[in-house]
């Protein structure tokens, strides 16, 4: 088979990630194989991300680019596909072809099982009428992991896994419910299956992925329905599967099994990405997020009680429309009151289709700015409260590939710091493997230690 060239610009959540190495998987076996760059593809595939502003733009000056390379190309008598796919697409797709015709192709992110089919599809069109218009968005969703293919190619020592797709929730806010649909779960011996597989190819930690993930309720194989914490537990039983962690989550769907999990499973790593948004009851109201503060509140102390080393993680949005100083001010009295090792802030970016964006009192971009500002330099503060508090520790790292110095292998902690370590003169190969780490000093974007065990053991194992 001829071979051919793919290349895969993702952008966004992890789900995105994890879509995109599937996506190779599924075109494997058309001889596509990966390239870095997009200048020597035959097939440039962008797979993106609509949950803020400026999306669609970004991806319109890509195509742009893209389509100069693609000239060129047939100038040398060759082709370049061009296929935008995920949410973007998904939102937008048939107004991108009208708007950009060296698209090629637009998916959905339900639709890349089919991708090979759709390729075929766009070359014809190509070849009999000069140009394709290839359009797959529909959301249907329960077909999607049953026929996507069993080979996959190693994700690495820490590898991500879809096991839930699309949320019901409607937050006024996000278009999520729009672009990736109804709440889906694949079944619990679907996901084992593929984990066990990601662990025989040397996969060491898992991250569960799903838009809403603790919603997780897959068919349990025995006429059941298994939550996010029974899954776990079933995951924990598989040999060499050392960490666990999941992303990402809702509170309203933080249960007491999954708090159990959390007390009951060492392998889940002690950090939770758990989003809040916001510290008012008045905006979370009106955000549709069905929870308030106090339960947030509620939720971190039984985490905590359950887990002692927990670390926590969140998402915020200032400037949701109606937002006045009072309820910005309890968001902050919340950060304060819970304590985030680290945290993503965004203000709040209308999204075409959702009920927030119509809303008459949207809040003035310099506010919002003002706000952000504020939050970010706590969060901030937080973060580096939280890495200085790591200098002295022992923590187990995961060592996933060399640093930029002789004898230096980098990793990440339970916490998700990038950890630099000092390995010195130790004979063996430590990558995937899992080492305490003393830890010495905080860099501006990792820690840095050394092992702390002595080398003879390590060297014996
Ligand atoms: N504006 C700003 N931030 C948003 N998010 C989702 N939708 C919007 C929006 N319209 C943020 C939320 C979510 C994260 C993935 O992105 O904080 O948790
Ligand atoms: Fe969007 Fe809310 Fe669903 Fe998260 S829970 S994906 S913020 S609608």
């Amino acid at each position: 088979m001829a071979k051919k060239r793919l290349h895969i610009k993702t952008y966004g959540c992890q789900m995105n990630v994890y879509d995109s190495a599937r996506m190779a998987d599924v075109l494997a076996p058309l001889g596509y194989e990966a390239t870095e760059t997009p200048e020597d593809a035959d097939l440039v595939i962008l797979n993106t991300c609509h949950i803020r502003e400026k999306a669609a733009e970004k991806v319109y000056s890509e195509v742009g680019r893209l389509r100069l390379l693609k000239e060129e190309k047939a100038r040398a008598g060759g082709r370049m596909l061009v296929a935008v796919g995920g949410c973007v697409a998904q939102a937008q797709g048939a107004e991108m072809m009208r708007r950009a015709p060296s698209i090629d192709l637009v998916f959905g992110p339900q639709a890349y099982q089919d991708l090979p089919d759709l390729l075929g599809r766009a070359t014809r069109e190509l070849m009999e009428t000069g140009r394709s218009r290839v359009v797959a968005i529909d959301l249907a969703v329960d077909e999607k992991f049953d026929r996507l293919p069993e080979e996959a190619a190693p994700q690495g020592y820490s590898a991500f896994l879809t096991i839930q797709e699309g949320c019901d929730k409607f937050c006024s806010f996000c278009v999520v419910p729009y672009t990736r649909g109804a709440e889906f779960s694949r079944p619990v011996a679907d996901v084992l299956a593929e984990a066990r597989r990601m662990v025989r190819q040397g996969t060491v930690e898992i991250s569960l992925l799903g838009q809403n993930v603790n919603a997780y309720h897959g068919d349990d194989g025995n006429g059941g329905v298994a939550g996010l914490g029974e899954l776990i537990r079933r995951l924990a039983d598989i040999d060499g599967l050392e960490r666990i962690r999941y992303t990402t989550s809702h509170p309203r769907d933080v249960d007491d099994d999954l708090i159990a999990a959390h007390r009951d499973v060492p392998r889940i790593m002690p950090f939770l990405h758990l989003p809040v948004q916001s510290g008012s009851d008045r905006i979370l109201r009106a955000m549709n997020r069905r929870h308030t503060a106090a339960r947030y509140h509620e939720i971190v102390g039984k985490l905590r009680d359950a887990r002692p080393d927990i670390a926590l993680s969140s998402d915020f949005i200032v400037g949701y429309p109606g937002e006045t100083d009072a309820d910005f001010q309890a968001t902050m009295d919340l950060v304060r009151q819970v304590g985030f090792a680290m945290a993503y802030s965004f203000k709040y970016s209308p999204r075409p289709g959702t009920p927030a964006a119509d809303l008459d009192e949207q809040v003035p971009e310099d506010v919002k700015s003002a706000r952000l500002a504020v939050l970010q330099d706590e969060l901030l503060r937080q973060q580096e409260a939280f890495n200085a508090a790591s200098v002295g520790r022992i923590m187990p790292v995961l060592l996933e590939r060399d640093g930029r110095h002789p004898g230096q292998l980098v990793g990440r902690s339970p916490y998700m710091q990038a950890v630099s370590v000092d390995a010195g003169s130790v004979p063996g190969d430590l990558k995937g493997t899992i080492r305490n780490v003393e830890i010495a000093a905080v860099l501006s974007n990792s820690l840095r230690g050394r092992l702390a065990e002595p080398v003879s053991m390590v060297a014996a194992q």
